[in-house]
């Protein structure tokens, strides 16, 4: 006996589980379907970002920045440690509770909604008058039946081709968050976003990390200013980023009980060069996800990529059938996602979703801290259009000289006729908190003129950005 609801959702990582929240908001029958479990074999809601992305990642990044801060920063302080240790087993652990206290509140949301949750996979099987049914497969199989349906199944990691993933020494996300000791040496493919987190996180805990990237630019989806400013202060730190590589065989090997894995690359120069190190991160991007989703039963529309054909309002070709987040175009990143999961919603109940894809902040957790919104000086000058920068630097921040963090700077840039803010790029300390007024600003087609005119509190790092809109017009204060 098929069970009815208004909505399924199949998929609880942030743009399912939003997305089931907001329409039982909106007074519908929602069920949410996912597969998430944990080793024990407990549901585990929440998708890639709860369980193997954003928030296990950022809680490394936490540990692993305050021991890196203990052994070098805490001195200048006028604060001395002996004997200080990193406990990677005890880092682990709290990375681990941390995402269990995000799958939980996940279950406590769907229960205060009143969202049906099931564990195990969902497949379409056929359309039925007026509708879609689909299979629940996991330890309770069910059958489940409704009119709209929104896909949310995500995305894996891509890897090398003929390298697979074994999680004990070639590792996605998945086992780069979960390494057991440090690693002497460890090797990461790709300095994209995954790659340069997940480098800093193990550098910083004292492994000797290599990050080997095929393209010749570093960050080329950056500012050039800021990828600039932030190669600078990562090279310092010791991360050692090749760029222009192309790699070839990976072979791994036994060394008496350990497994030695050896990278076969060409340098940019064109010579042959071997990486050896103890474990490999493979961080070359990630594909979309519909494995065991059964689209084939519905004719439902797939790209060349695997990602689910979605018009601009996340519509698939079926009707009554919408795609959100990883699986679909556009940025994978978790806001995203909640975002479309949320205008899906709304769509569904005949109101007016909107997602505006200008908006989108990109934040890349290291540190210094890389965060943007809108248009790089690349993209203006390659489209024509004609804009004024300005940028003011940490260092001339008071209360970033009183964190001990300098580096980098907040860099906008404004039409040239109207001074409406067209991006603004920040590399330095807390850039993740930073960028959210320029999201706000530009969401209200702010001009720099009006940031230039807010009264910022002092001392605070929000000030430079005060300072990056002054500059745009030249009159910064305080540099
Ligand atoms: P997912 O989170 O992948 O969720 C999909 C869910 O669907 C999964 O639980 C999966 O098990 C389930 N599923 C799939 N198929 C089925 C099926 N047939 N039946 C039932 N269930 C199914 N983004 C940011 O914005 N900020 C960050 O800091 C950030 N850090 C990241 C760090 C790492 C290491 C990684 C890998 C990613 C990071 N991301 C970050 C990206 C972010 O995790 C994704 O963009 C986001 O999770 C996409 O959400 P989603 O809902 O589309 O898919
Ligand atoms: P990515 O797309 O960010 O970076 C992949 C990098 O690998 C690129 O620089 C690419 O040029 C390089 N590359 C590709 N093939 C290669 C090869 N064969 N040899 C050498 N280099 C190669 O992908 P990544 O880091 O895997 O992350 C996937 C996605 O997850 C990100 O794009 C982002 O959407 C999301 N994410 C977001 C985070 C955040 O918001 N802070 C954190 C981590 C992931």
């Amino acid at each position: 006996m098929s069970k009815q609801f208004d909505v399924i959702v199949i998929g609880a990582g942030p743009g399912g589980y939003i997305a089931a929240i907001r329409a039982a908001q909106l007074g519908f029958n929602v069920a949410c379907i996912d597969e998430w479990k944990t080793a024990d074999g407990k549901p585990a809601p929440g998708g890639t970002c709860t369980n193997v992305g954003c928030i296990p990642s950022k809680a490394l990044l936490q540990s692993s920045e305050y021991y890196e801060h203990a052994g070098k920063h805490f001195g200048e302080h006028g604060i001395s440690l002996s004997n200080l240790k990193m406990d990677v087993a005890k880092m682990i652990g709290r990375k681990d509770q941390v995402v269990k206290q995000n799958n939980d509140g996940i279950l406590y949301l769907f229960k205060k909604n009143k969202v049906t949750y099931f564990n195990g996979r969902g497949s379409f099987v056929k359309a039925v008058d007026g509708g879609y049914e689909i299979a629940v497969a996991g330890d309770k199989p069910e059958t489940l039946t409704a009119s709209q349906v929104i896909v949310a199944t995500g995305s894996n990691a891509r890897p090398l081709p003929g390298v697979a993933f074994d999680e004990e020494t070639i590792l996605s996300n998945d086992g780069a968050l979960r390494i057991g000791a440090v690693p002497k040496k460890l090797g990461v493919i790709g300095s994209g976003v995954i790659g340069l987190e997940m480098g800093s996180v193990w550098r910083r805990v004292g492994a000797d990390v290599t990050v080997l990237e095929g393209l010749p630019t570093f960050l080329g989806a950056v500012d050039e200013q800021i990828a600039k400013e932030a190669k600078k202060a990562l090279d310092k730190q010791g991360l050692k980023i090749e760029l222009g590589v192309k790699v070839g065989e990976v072979k791994t090997s036994k060394k008496g009980k350990d497994i030695q894995v050896s990278v076969a690359y060409t340098n940019a120069k064109g010579e042959a060069q071997t990486l050896e190190v103890d474990k490999l991160i493979v961080s070359i991007g990630r594909v979309p996800n519909t494995n065991g989703l059964n689209p084939e039963a519905v004719g439902l529309k797939l790209d060349e990529r695997g990602a689910i054909v979605v018009d601009d309002d996340c519509k698939t070709n079926l009707p009554g059938v919408w795609a959100v987040g990883d699986v679909v175009r556009g940025p994978m990143l978790a806001h995203k996602a909640e975002e479309e999961g949320v205008a899906v919603a709304e769509r569904i109940a005949g109101q007016h979703g909107h997602v505006d894809f200008n908006l989108v902040p990109w934040v890349i957790y290291t540190s210094p801290e890389i965060a943007w919104v809108g248009k790089t000086e690349q993209q203006l000058k390659e489209a024509g259009v004609k804009y004024k920068a300005g940028t003011f630097p940490f260092m001339a921040n008071g209360r970033a000289r009183a964190l001990g963090d300098t580096t980098g700077m907040v860099k906008f840039l404004a039409d040239a006729a109207t001074d409406e803010i067209l991006g603004v790029h920040i590399v330095g300390p807390m850039a993740s908190e930073l960028i959210a007024e320029a999201c706000v600003a530009m969401a209200f087609r702010a001009s720099s003129e009006d940031i230039a005119r807010i009264c910022h509190a002092h001392p605070s790092l929000s000030e430079s950005t005060k300072e990056a809109a002054l500059a745009v017009d030249k009159r910064t204060l305080n540099f």
